[in-house]
């Protein structure tokens, strides 16, 4: 079968990771994971030690940044300037402050231009918020993942049951509301549905469930199997 490009976007803990991965698995595709890259940037500019309002070299430090994602043992390895941070981005500081980091155009700018790159050659799931609606408005399948706030917070909970006992369910559900929000209102490429993105709500949904609806699409689109 031809390759073709998949885009997967929907808002925090939807499960589009997960369910990325697997379809890329199972196509034999690349997986982009485009939310890593922000986090990147976003961990590279507090290691900086930058503030708020210093947009301008936040943006030149973006420009300057090497980001590399290769595949790992548990899903993606990301590296900046060489150094493994794939463990280091996932800290809530980094998640504290995604958002506003990636409502900055111009950091939207250099990410994009590297995203549409990755997925030049076809063969690709990338998942994100404006994957179907900005970086691949060509992408043969698109998907918007979505659940509510309560489940994708009660999944965030069980991963991080271990390493981080202390945080409440309550505590997820208003950070979770809190991203959406900024990630829904800002000016540049905000998470919205694109109009020819199909809505799964994975509420209900196993992950096997959602990945093999996925194929299904595929299937449908672009006809025949691997
Ligand atoms: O995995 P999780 O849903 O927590 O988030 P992520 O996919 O790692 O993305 C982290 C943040 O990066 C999001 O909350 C967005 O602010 C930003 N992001 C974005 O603006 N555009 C993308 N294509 C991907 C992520
Ligand atoms: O990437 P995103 O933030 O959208 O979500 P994720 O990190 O892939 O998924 C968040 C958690 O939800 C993971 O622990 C998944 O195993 C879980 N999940 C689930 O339990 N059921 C689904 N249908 C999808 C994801």
């Amino acid at each position: 079968m031809e390759k073709f490009n998949i885009a997967i976007d929907g808002p925090a803990g939807a499960g589009k990771s997960t369910i990325a991965r697997l379809v890329a698995g199972n196509l034999g595709f690349v997986y982009v994971d485009t939310g890593a890259m922000y986090r990147a940037v976003t961990w590279k500019i507090l290691d900086e030690g930058l503030g708020d309002e210093q947009t301008a070299e936040m943006i030149a430090l973006t420009k300057r940044t090497d980001i590399r994602l290769t595949p790992g043992e548990n899903g993606q390895t990301v590296f900046v300037d060489g150094r493994d941070v794939t463990g280091l981005i996932r800290s809530a500081e980094v998640t504290g402050n995604v958002s506003r980091v990636s409502s900055i155009g111009e950091i939207r700018e250099v990410l994009t231009r590297k995203q549409k790159e990755m997925a030049a050659g076809k063969g690709v799931v990338m998942d994100g918020r404006d994957i179907g609606s900005h970086v691949l408005p060509n992408a043969e399948v698109k998907v918007f993942l979505t659940a509510s706030v309560r489940i994708r917070a009660e999944r965030r909970l069980r991963e991080i049951a271990d390493t981080q006992p202390d945080v409440s369910l309550e505590q997820l559900m208003q950070d979770i509301a809190e991203r959406d929000r900024m990630d829904e209102q800002r000016e540049v490429s905000p998470l919205k549905r694109a109009p020819d993105a199909v809505l799964i709500d994975t509420t209900e949904m196993t992950i096997p469930e959602v990945v093999d609806r996925i194929l299904e699409l595929c299937k449908s689109r672009i006809g025949g199997g691997k």
